[in-house]
Protein backbone atom coordinates (compact mmCIF):
# COMPACT_ATOMS: atom_id res chain seq x y z
CA UNK A 1 0.00 0.00 0.00
CA UNK A 2 1.45 3.78 -0.91
CA UNK A 3 1.49 5.94 1.70
CA UNK A 4 2.00 10.06 1.70
CA UNK A 5 3.24 11.94 4.79
CA UNK A 6 1.51 14.76 5.10
CA UNK A 7 3.50 17.42 7.71
CA UNK A 8 0.75 19.54 9.54
CA UNK A 9 1.05 21.62 12.66
CA UNK A 10 4.50 19.93 13.83
CA UNK A 11 3.19 15.85 13.04
CA UNK A 12 3.71 13.83 10.07
CA UNK A 13 0.09 12.23 9.02
CA UNK A 14 0.22 8.30 6.69
CA UNK A 15 -2.69 8.82 4.14
CA UNK A 16 -2.80 6.18 1.63
CA UNK A 17 -2.64 6.56 -1.90
CA UNK A 18 -5.50 5.24 -4.16
CA UNK A 19 -4.34 2.91 -7.33
CA UNK A 20 -6.74 3.46 -10.15
CA UNK A 21 -6.28 1.82 -13.32
CA UNK A 22 -4.88 4.85 -15.08
CA UNK A 23 -4.40 7.25 -12.39
CA UNK A 24 -3.85 7.63 -8.27
CA UNK A 25 -5.41 9.33 -5.61
CA UNK A 26 -4.72 10.92 -1.96
CA UNK A 27 -7.13 8.42 0.62
CA UNK A 28 -8.47 11.70 2.30
CA UNK A 29 -11.18 10.19 4.22
CA UNK A 30 -9.20 9.97 7.60
CA UNK A 31 -7.66 13.93 7.21
CA UNK A 32 -10.48 15.83 9.33
CA UNK A 33 -10.07 12.99 12.31
CA UNK A 34 -6.28 12.93 12.01
CA UNK A 35 -5.91 17.27 11.64
CA UNK A 36 -9.26 18.79 12.12
CA UNK A 37 -8.52 20.08 9.12
CA UNK A 38 -10.71 19.49 5.57
CA UNK A 39 -10.38 19.95 1.85
CA UNK A 40 -11.54 23.32 -0.16
CA UNK A 41 -11.96 22.49 -4.08
CA UNK A 42 -14.85 24.20 -5.67
CA UNK A 43 -16.39 23.01 -8.44
CA UNK A 44 -14.45 19.91 -7.21
CA UNK A 45 -11.72 20.23 -9.86
CA UNK A 46 -9.32 18.31 -8.37
CA UNK A 47 -11.56 15.59 -6.34
CA UNK A 48 -12.47 11.95 -7.49
CA UNK A 49 -15.91 11.78 -5.08
CA UNK A 50 -15.89 7.60 -5.75
CA UNK A 51 -14.46 4.97 -7.82
CA UNK A 52 -15.92 3.69 -10.90
CA UNK A 53 -15.16 1.62 -13.85
CA UNK A 54 -17.76 2.77 -16.76
CA UNK A 55 -15.83 5.58 -18.43
CA UNK A 56 -12.49 7.13 -18.33
CA UNK A 57 -11.04 10.27 -19.64
CA UNK A 58 -7.55 11.21 -20.31
CA UNK A 59 -8.14 15.02 -21.10
CA UNK A 60 -4.20 15.73 -21.40
CA UNK A 61 -4.22 13.55 -24.59
CA UNK A 62 -8.03 13.56 -25.30
CA UNK A 63 -8.63 10.24 -24.57
CA UNK A 64 -12.24 8.56 -23.65
CA UNK A 65 -13.22 4.99 -22.92
CA UNK A 66 -16.19 3.17 -22.37
CA UNK A 67 -15.52 -0.03 -20.34
CA UNK A 68 -12.26 0.16 -21.45
CA UNK A 69 -12.97 0.26 -25.07
CA UNK A 70 -12.13 3.86 -27.33
CA UNK A 71 -14.91 5.63 -28.65
CA UNK A 72 -12.76 5.83 -31.51
CA UNK A 73 -13.10 1.91 -32.34
CA UNK A 74 -16.69 1.62 -31.28
CA UNK A 75 -17.78 4.66 -33.35
CA UNK A 76 -17.01 1.96 -36.24
CA UNK A 77 -17.88 -1.60 -35.53
CA UNK A 78 -20.66 -1.32 -32.84
CA UNK A 79 -24.37 0.41 -33.04
CA UNK A 80 -26.03 2.81 -29.94
CA UNK A 81 -27.85 -0.43 -28.77
CA UNK A 82 -24.74 -2.44 -28.36
CA UNK A 83 -22.93 0.11 -26.79
CA UNK A 84 -25.68 0.47 -24.32
CA UNK A 85 -25.56 -2.88 -23.31
CA UNK A 86 -21.45 -2.60 -23.19
CA UNK A 87 -22.20 0.31 -20.50
CA UNK A 88 -24.58 -1.56 -18.41
CA UNK A 89 -23.02 -5.02 -18.41
CA UNK A 90 -19.58 -4.21 -18.83
CA UNK A 91 -19.25 -6.31 -21.84
CA UNK A 92 -20.41 -6.08 -25.60
CA UNK A 93 -23.50 -8.76 -25.95
CA UNK A 94 -23.37 -11.91 -27.78
CA UNK A 95 -26.28 -12.35 -30.68
CA UNK A 96 -28.81 -13.73 -27.64
CA UNK A 97 -28.25 -11.33 -25.16
CA UNK A 98 -28.50 -8.58 -27.74
CA UNK A 99 -32.02 -10.17 -29.13
CA UNK A 100 -32.89 -10.25 -25.28
CA UNK A 101 -31.77 -6.83 -25.26
CA UNK A 102 -33.72 -5.11 -27.78
CA UNK A 103 -36.82 -7.04 -27.21
CA UNK A 104 -37.20 -6.08 -23.40
CA UNK A 105 -36.72 -2.31 -25.02
CA UNK A 106 -39.85 -3.32 -27.23
CA UNK A 107 -41.67 -4.64 -24.64
CA UNK A 108 -42.17 -1.24 -23.24
CA UNK A 109 -43.30 0.54 -26.26
CA UNK A 110 -46.96 1.30 -25.81
CA UNK A 111 -47.64 4.42 -24.41
CA UNK A 112 -50.66 4.92 -21.80
CA UNK A 113 -53.10 7.55 -22.35
CA UNK A 114 -52.78 8.88 -18.74
CA UNK A 115 -49.28 10.31 -20.43
CA UNK A 116 -50.50 11.49 -23.27
CA UNK A 117 -53.55 13.76 -21.47
CA UNK A 118 -50.45 14.73 -19.07
CA UNK A 119 -48.76 16.42 -21.74
CA UNK A 120 -51.90 17.72 -23.24
CA UNK A 121 -51.77 19.80 -20.10
CA UNK A 122 -48.76 21.10 -20.24
CA UNK A 123 -48.14 25.01 -22.15
CA UNK A 124 -46.04 25.23 -25.22
CA UNK A 125 -44.25 27.31 -23.96
CA UNK A 126 -42.74 25.13 -21.84
CA UNK A 127 -39.07 24.27 -23.07
CA UNK A 128 -38.83 20.56 -23.81
CA UNK A 129 -36.30 19.40 -20.93
CA UNK A 130 -38.70 21.27 -18.23
CA UNK A 131 -41.47 18.66 -20.14
CA UNK A 132 -38.94 15.41 -20.40
CA UNK A 133 -37.41 16.05 -16.72
CA UNK A 134 -41.50 16.60 -15.50
CA UNK A 135 -42.64 13.44 -17.03
CA UNK A 136 -40.14 10.97 -16.33
CA UNK A 137 -40.26 12.16 -12.56
CA UNK A 138 -44.02 10.84 -12.57
CA UNK A 139 -43.34 7.97 -15.36
CA UNK A 140 -43.42 5.07 -12.81
CA UNK A 141 -46.71 6.03 -11.21
CA UNK A 142 -48.18 5.78 -14.75
CA UNK A 143 -47.57 2.49 -14.33
CA UNK A 144 -46.82 0.48 -10.99
CA UNK A 145 -46.49 -2.68 -12.97
CA UNK A 146 -42.60 -1.70 -13.37
CA UNK A 147 -39.94 -4.50 -12.37
CA UNK A 148 -37.43 -2.75 -10.41
CA UNK A 149 -34.90 -5.14 -13.06
CA UNK A 150 -37.23 -4.06 -15.69
CA UNK A 151 -36.88 0.14 -14.92
CA UNK A 152 -33.96 0.85 -17.20
CA UNK A 153 -35.03 -0.99 -20.19
CA UNK A 154 -38.66 0.93 -19.22
CA UNK A 155 -36.14 4.01 -19.40
CA UNK A 156 -35.23 3.32 -22.78
CA UNK A 157 -37.74 2.86 -24.49
CA UNK A 158 -39.97 5.54 -23.04
CA UNK A 159 -37.62 8.62 -23.47
CA UNK A 160 -37.15 7.97 -27.09
CA UNK A 161 -41.07 7.69 -27.86
CA UNK A 162 -42.22 10.90 -25.05
CA UNK A 163 -39.59 13.04 -26.80
CA UNK A 164 -40.88 12.68 -30.04
CA UNK A 165 -44.14 13.35 -28.44
CA UNK A 166 -43.25 16.44 -26.39
CA UNK A 167 -41.61 17.27 -30.30
CA UNK A 168 -45.01 17.03 -32.46
CA UNK A 169 -46.69 18.55 -29.10
CA UNK A 170 -44.73 21.60 -29.85
CA UNK A 171 -44.12 21.87 -33.20
CA UNK A 172 -48.19 21.07 -34.19
CA UNK A 173 -47.78 17.46 -35.51
CA UNK A 174 -50.80 14.95 -34.79
CA UNK A 175 -49.99 12.11 -32.41
CA UNK A 176 -48.89 9.00 -33.96
CA UNK A 177 -48.06 5.38 -33.27
CA UNK A 178 -45.37 3.23 -34.96
CA UNK A 179 -46.55 0.39 -35.72
CA UNK A 180 -43.74 -2.99 -36.63
CA UNK A 181 -41.61 -1.37 -34.22
CA UNK A 182 -39.73 -4.40 -33.24
CA UNK A 183 -38.38 -4.88 -36.68
CA UNK A 184 -36.22 -1.89 -37.17
CA UNK A 185 -33.03 -0.19 -35.48
CA UNK A 186 -33.68 2.12 -32.49
CA UNK A 187 -32.36 5.11 -34.12
CA UNK A 188 -34.47 4.44 -37.10
CA UNK A 189 -37.42 4.44 -34.73
CA UNK A 190 -36.48 7.61 -33.12
CA UNK A 191 -36.67 9.40 -36.41
CA UNK A 192 -39.99 7.31 -37.26
CA UNK A 193 -41.19 8.80 -33.98
CA UNK A 194 -39.57 12.20 -34.89
CA UNK A 195 -40.63 12.99 -37.87
CA UNK A 196 -43.57 10.35 -39.73
CA UNK A 197 -46.90 12.35 -40.83
CA UNK A 198 -50.15 10.50 -40.86
CA UNK A 199 -50.26 8.36 -44.31
CA UNK A 200 -46.78 9.38 -45.28
CA UNK A 201 -44.02 7.14 -43.40
CA UNK A 202 -40.72 9.15 -42.89
CA UNK A 203 -38.32 7.82 -45.29
CA UNK A 204 -35.44 5.94 -44.61
CA UNK A 205 -31.91 7.60 -44.74
CA UNK A 206 -29.27 5.75 -43.89
CA UNK A 207 -26.86 8.99 -43.71
CA UNK A 208 -28.97 10.62 -41.40
CA UNK A 209 -29.66 6.98 -39.27
CA UNK A 210 -25.52 6.37 -38.76
CA UNK A 211 -24.89 10.49 -38.56
CA UNK A 212 -27.66 10.20 -35.27
CA UNK A 213 -26.17 6.78 -34.09
CA UNK A 214 -22.72 7.79 -34.03
CA UNK A 215 -24.15 11.29 -32.33
CA UNK A 216 -25.68 9.67 -29.43
CA UNK A 217 -22.92 7.17 -29.08
CA UNK A 218 -20.41 9.48 -28.54
CA UNK A 219 -23.27 10.83 -25.74
CA UNK A 220 -23.07 7.75 -23.86
CA UNK A 221 -20.79 8.65 -20.78
CA UNK A 222 -18.64 10.64 -20.00
CA UNK A 223 -17.06 10.00 -16.29
CA UNK A 224 -18.35 12.31 -13.39
CA UNK A 225 -19.51 15.22 -15.69
CA UNK A 226 -22.59 17.71 -13.91
CA UNK A 227 -25.55 15.83 -14.93
CA UNK A 228 -23.67 11.99 -14.02
CA UNK A 229 -22.80 13.42 -10.51
CA UNK A 230 -26.07 14.92 -9.59
CA UNK A 231 -28.21 11.41 -10.87
CA UNK A 232 -25.25 9.36 -8.67
CA UNK A 233 -25.98 11.92 -5.55
CA UNK A 234 -29.68 11.06 -6.23
CA UNK A 235 -28.62 7.53 -6.39
CA UNK A 236 -27.03 7.64 -3.09
CA UNK A 237 -29.74 9.17 -1.00
CA UNK A 238 -31.61 5.89 -2.54
CA UNK A 239 -33.83 8.43 -4.75
CA UNK A 240 -35.80 5.88 -7.07
CA UNK A 241 -34.35 5.49 -10.77
CA UNK A 242 -36.99 7.81 -12.28
CA UNK A 243 -36.69 10.96 -10.10
CA UNK A 244 -33.02 10.36 -10.21
CA UNK A 245 -32.97 10.38 -14.21
CA UNK A 246 -35.39 13.30 -14.01
CA UNK A 247 -32.77 15.32 -11.91
CA UNK A 248 -29.85 14.31 -14.48
CA UNK A 249 -32.02 16.11 -17.45
CA UNK A 250 -32.26 19.15 -15.03
CA UNK A 251 -28.79 19.27 -14.79
CA UNK A 252 -27.70 18.50 -18.64
CA UNK A 253 -30.32 21.65 -19.15
CA UNK A 254 -27.77 23.92 -18.00
CA UNK A 255 -25.97 26.49 -20.54
CA UNK A 256 -22.81 25.35 -19.37
CA UNK A 257 -23.31 22.18 -19.46
CA UNK A 258 -25.81 20.01 -22.15
CA UNK A 259 -27.46 23.31 -22.75
CA UNK A 260 -24.51 24.62 -24.73
CA UNK A 261 -25.21 22.69 -27.65
CA UNK A 262 -28.42 25.05 -28.11
CA UNK A 263 -26.63 28.19 -27.21
CA UNK A 264 -24.05 27.04 -29.43
CA UNK A 265 -26.05 26.96 -32.52
CA UNK A 266 -27.87 30.50 -31.40
CA UNK A 267 -24.47 31.79 -31.03
CA UNK A 268 -23.05 31.25 -34.63
CA UNK A 269 -26.60 32.32 -36.14
CA UNK A 270 -25.85 35.60 -34.21
CA UNK A 271 -22.35 35.47 -35.71
CA UNK A 272 -23.68 34.56 -39.30
CA UNK A 273 -26.37 37.29 -38.59
CA UNK A 274 -23.57 40.35 -37.67
CA UNK A 275 -21.82 39.37 -41.43
CA UNK A 276 -19.54 36.73 -39.87
CA UNK A 277 -17.35 38.59 -38.60
CA UNK A 278 -15.69 35.60 -36.12
CA UNK A 279 -12.70 37.94 -34.87
CA UNK A 280 -14.71 40.62 -32.96
CA UNK A 281 -16.39 37.59 -31.58
CA UNK A 282 -13.06 35.71 -30.60
CA UNK A 283 -12.04 39.20 -28.76
CA UNK A 284 -15.60 39.44 -26.81
CA UNK A 285 -14.19 35.80 -25.65
CA UNK A 286 -11.31 36.97 -24.30
CA UNK A 287 -12.81 40.09 -22.91
CA UNK A 288 -12.48 39.68 -19.13
CA UNK A 289 -14.88 42.87 -18.93
CA UNK A 290 -17.54 40.94 -21.26
CA UNK A 291 -19.64 37.73 -19.55
CA UNK A 292 -19.28 36.72 -23.87
CA UNK A 293 -18.24 33.26 -24.25
CA UNK A 294 -17.40 30.74 -27.10
CA UNK A 295 -20.39 28.25 -26.49
CA UNK A 296 -19.11 24.99 -27.67
CA UNK A 297 -15.57 25.95 -26.30
CA UNK A 298 -13.58 24.66 -23.37
CA UNK A 299 -13.65 21.60 -21.21
CA UNK A 300 -13.00 20.77 -17.37
CA UNK A 301 -11.66 17.74 -18.52
CA UNK A 302 -9.60 18.06 -21.74
CA UNK A 303 -6.91 20.19 -22.56
CA UNK A 304 -6.46 18.83 -25.48
CA UNK A 305 -9.26 18.51 -28.34
CA UNK A 306 -12.49 16.62 -27.55
CA UNK A 307 -12.23 13.14 -29.57
CA UNK A 308 -15.87 13.91 -29.80
CA UNK A 309 -15.59 17.01 -31.29
CA UNK A 310 -13.31 15.53 -33.74
CA UNK A 311 -15.17 12.71 -34.51
CA UNK A 312 -18.92 14.83 -34.46
CA UNK A 313 -16.96 17.44 -36.77
CA UNK A 314 -16.52 14.45 -39.67
CA UNK A 315 -20.26 13.29 -39.07
CA UNK A 316 -20.97 17.29 -39.66
CA UNK A 317 -19.32 17.74 -42.64
CA UNK A 318 -20.47 14.47 -44.06
CA UNK A 319 -23.81 14.53 -43.77
CA UNK A 320 -23.98 17.94 -45.01
CA UNK A 321 -22.31 16.67 -48.05
CA UNK A 322 -24.52 13.49 -48.30
CA UNK A 323 -27.49 15.56 -48.51
CA UNK A 324 -26.54 17.97 -50.32
CA UNK A 325 -27.47 21.35 -48.54
CA UNK A 326 -25.46 23.96 -47.71
CA UNK A 327 -25.30 25.55 -44.35
CA UNK A 328 -23.66 28.41 -43.77
CA UNK A 329 -22.96 28.14 -39.82
CA UNK A 330 -20.81 25.21 -40.41
CA UNK A 331 -18.35 27.53 -42.16
CA UNK A 332 -18.55 29.93 -39.82
CA UNK A 333 -17.63 27.05 -37.07
CA UNK A 334 -14.85 26.04 -39.39
CA UNK A 335 -13.91 29.15 -39.42
CA UNK A 336 -14.13 30.06 -35.75
CA UNK A 337 -12.60 26.76 -34.77
CA UNK A 338 -9.16 27.64 -36.87
CA UNK A 339 -8.84 31.12 -35.79
CA UNK A 340 -9.15 30.45 -32.34
CA UNK A 341 -6.21 27.59 -32.61
CA UNK A 342 -4.31 29.94 -33.67
CA UNK A 343 -4.81 32.57 -30.75
CA UNK A 344 -2.63 32.78 -27.72
CA UNK A 345 -5.69 32.97 -25.63
CA UNK A 346 -7.17 30.16 -26.49
CA UNK A 347 -4.20 27.79 -27.01
CA UNK A 348 -2.71 29.12 -23.46
CA UNK A 349 -6.10 28.08 -21.64
CA UNK A 350 -6.09 25.18 -23.84
CA UNK A 351 -9.49 25.68 -24.65
CA UNK A 352 -10.61 23.63 -28.00
CA UNK A 353 -14.12 22.66 -29.03
CA UNK A 354 -16.28 20.27 -27.36
CA UNK A 355 -18.90 17.79 -28.12
CA UNK A 356 -20.99 20.66 -27.92
CA UNK A 357 -19.77 22.80 -31.05
CA UNK A 358 -20.45 20.64 -33.87
CA UNK A 359 -23.65 18.46 -32.79
CA UNK A 360 -25.67 21.39 -33.20
CA UNK A 361 -25.25 21.18 -37.14
CA UNK A 362 -26.08 17.54 -37.06
CA UNK A 363 -29.49 18.26 -35.77
CA UNK A 364 -30.36 20.55 -37.49
CA UNK A 365 -29.32 19.13 -40.61
CA UNK A 366 -31.46 16.47 -39.58
CA UNK A 367 -34.35 18.49 -39.07
CA UNK A 368 -34.03 18.62 -35.42
CA UNK A 369 -35.02 22.02 -33.98
CA UNK A 370 -32.64 23.77 -31.36
CA UNK A 371 -34.85 23.63 -28.68
CA UNK A 372 -34.78 19.92 -28.91
CA UNK A 373 -30.60 19.75 -29.07
CA UNK A 374 -30.23 18.65 -25.26
CA UNK A 375 -33.65 16.96 -25.44
CA UNK A 376 -31.25 14.36 -28.06
CA UNK A 377 -28.14 14.84 -25.72
CA UNK A 378 -30.24 13.36 -22.65
CA UNK A 379 -31.61 10.27 -24.89
CA UNK A 380 -27.94 10.00 -25.92
CA UNK A 381 -26.78 10.25 -22.03
CA UNK A 382 -29.86 8.26 -20.75
CA UNK A 383 -27.15 5.18 -20.69
CA UNK A 384 -24.50 6.21 -18.52
CA UNK A 385 -27.17 7.87 -15.87
CA UNK A 386 -28.73 4.62 -15.69
CA UNK A 387 -25.51 2.70 -15.39
CA UNK A 388 -24.43 5.30 -13.04
CA UNK A 389 -27.16 4.76 -10.97
CA UNK A 390 -26.92 0.96 -10.66
CA UNK A 391 -23.33 1.20 -10.08
CA UNK A 392 -23.97 3.22 -7.04
CA UNK A 393 -26.71 1.33 -5.70
CA UNK A 394 -24.90 -1.82 -6.21
CA UNK A 395 -21.89 -0.80 -4.07
CA UNK A 396 -23.93 0.70 -1.65
CA UNK A 397 -22.00 4.00 -1.38
CA UNK A 398 -22.56 5.86 1.21
CA UNK A 399 -25.08 9.32 0.85
CA UNK A 400 -23.73 11.80 -0.71
CA UNK A 401 -23.03 15.22 1.72
CA UNK A 402 -20.10 17.40 1.02
CA UNK A 403 -19.13 19.98 3.99
CA UNK A 404 -17.94 23.22 3.44
CA UNK A 405 -16.20 26.12 4.93
CA UNK A 406 -18.36 28.43 6.45
CA UNK A 407 -17.76 32.22 6.59
CA UNK A 408 -21.00 33.48 7.94
CA UNK A 409 -21.90 35.40 11.54
CA UNK A 410 -20.56 34.13 14.59
CA UNK A 411 -23.31 33.04 17.02
CA UNK A 412 -25.30 35.73 17.93
CA UNK A 413 -28.34 36.43 20.00
CA UNK A 414 -31.72 37.74 18.48
C1 LIG B 1 -20.39 19.59 -21.68
O1 LIG B 1 -17.98 17.62 -17.84
C2 LIG B 1 -18.29 17.08 -18.95
O2 LIG B 1 -17.76 16.04 -19.32
C3 LIG B 1 -19.36 17.83 -19.77
C4 LIG B 1 -19.65 17.25 -21.13
C5 LIG B 1 -20.32 15.87 -21.04
O3 LIG B 1 -20.17 15.10 -21.99
O4 LIG B 1 -21.05 15.64 -20.05
O5 LIG B 1 -18.46 17.17 -21.89
C6 LIG B 1 -20.64 18.13 -21.89
O6 LIG B 1 -20.98 20.16 -20.81
C7 LIG B 1 -19.35 20.27 -22.51
C8 LIG B 1 -19.14 21.77 -22.11
C9 LIG B 1 -20.27 22.58 -22.73
N1 LIG B 1 -20.20 23.99 -22.26
C10 LIG B 1 -19.76 24.98 -23.03
O7 LIG B 1 -19.32 24.83 -24.17
C11 LIG B 1 -19.88 26.36 -22.39
C12 LIG B 1 -18.60 27.19 -22.67
N2 LIG B 1 -17.47 26.62 -21.94
C13 LIG B 1 -17.23 27.09 -20.63
O8 LIG B 1 -18.15 27.79 -19.95
C14 LIG B 1 -16.17 26.31 -19.85
O9 LIG B 1 -15.12 26.05 -20.70
C15 LIG B 1 -16.62 25.02 -19.17
C16 LIG B 1 -17.83 25.24 -18.34
C17 LIG B 1 -16.90 23.97 -20.20
C18 LIG B 1 -15.47 24.54 -18.30
O10 LIG B 1 -15.34 25.45 -17.28
P1 LIG B 1 -14.13 25.36 -16.20
O11 LIG B 1 -13.41 24.07 -16.30
O12 LIG B 1 -14.70 25.75 -14.88
O13 LIG B 1 -13.10 26.43 -16.71
P2 LIG B 1 -13.11 27.97 -16.28
O14 LIG B 1 -14.50 28.52 -16.41
O15 LIG B 1 -12.42 28.07 -14.95
O16 LIG B 1 -12.21 28.62 -17.43
C19 LIG B 1 -10.78 28.60 -17.33
C20 LIG B 1 -10.36 29.87 -18.08
C21 LIG B 1 -11.06 31.13 -17.57
O17 LIG B 1 -10.19 32.23 -17.80
P3 LIG B 1 -9.31 32.77 -16.53
O18 LIG B 1 -10.31 33.15 -15.45
O19 LIG B 1 -8.41 31.63 -16.13
O20 LIG B 1 -8.58 33.97 -17.08
O21 LIG B 1 -10.73 29.75 -19.47
C22 LIG B 1 -11.67 30.78 -19.80
C23 LIG B 1 -12.25 31.28 -18.50
O22 LIG B 1 -12.68 32.62 -18.64
N3 LIG B 1 -12.71 30.11 -20.61
C24 LIG B 1 -13.28 30.63 -21.69
C25 LIG B 1 -14.18 29.65 -22.15
N4 LIG B 1 -14.16 28.58 -21.35
C26 LIG B 1 -13.23 28.88 -20.39
N5 LIG B 1 -13.12 31.80 -22.33
C27 LIG B 1 -13.88 32.02 -23.43
N6 LIG B 1 -14.76 31.12 -23.95
C28 LIG B 1 -14.94 29.93 -23.32
N7 LIG B 1 -15.82 29.05 -23.81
Amino acid sequence: MCIINLYINGRYHRLPLINGTFDKAIDISKLREYTKLITFDPGLKNTAITKSSISFINGENGKLLYRGYPIEQIIDKCSFVETCYLILNGSFPDYKQLKFFKEKINSFDSIQNKIYNFLDKIPNSCHPMAILSSITNILSSFDNSIKNEDSHFYLLSKLPTLSAMIYRKKYGLPNIFIKNKKSICYIYNILKMFFSIPNKSYEKNNHIIDALEKLLILHIDHEQNCSTTTVRLLSSARSNIFSSISAGINALWGRLHGGANQAVIEMLETILKDGGNINKWIEKAKDKKNSFRLMGFGHRIYKNFDPRAKIAKYVAENLIKKLNIYDPILDIAKNLEINTLKDSYFSEKKLYPNIDFYSGIIYQAIGIPKDMFTVMFALGRLPGWIAHWIEIKNNLEPIGRPRQIYIGNKKRNI
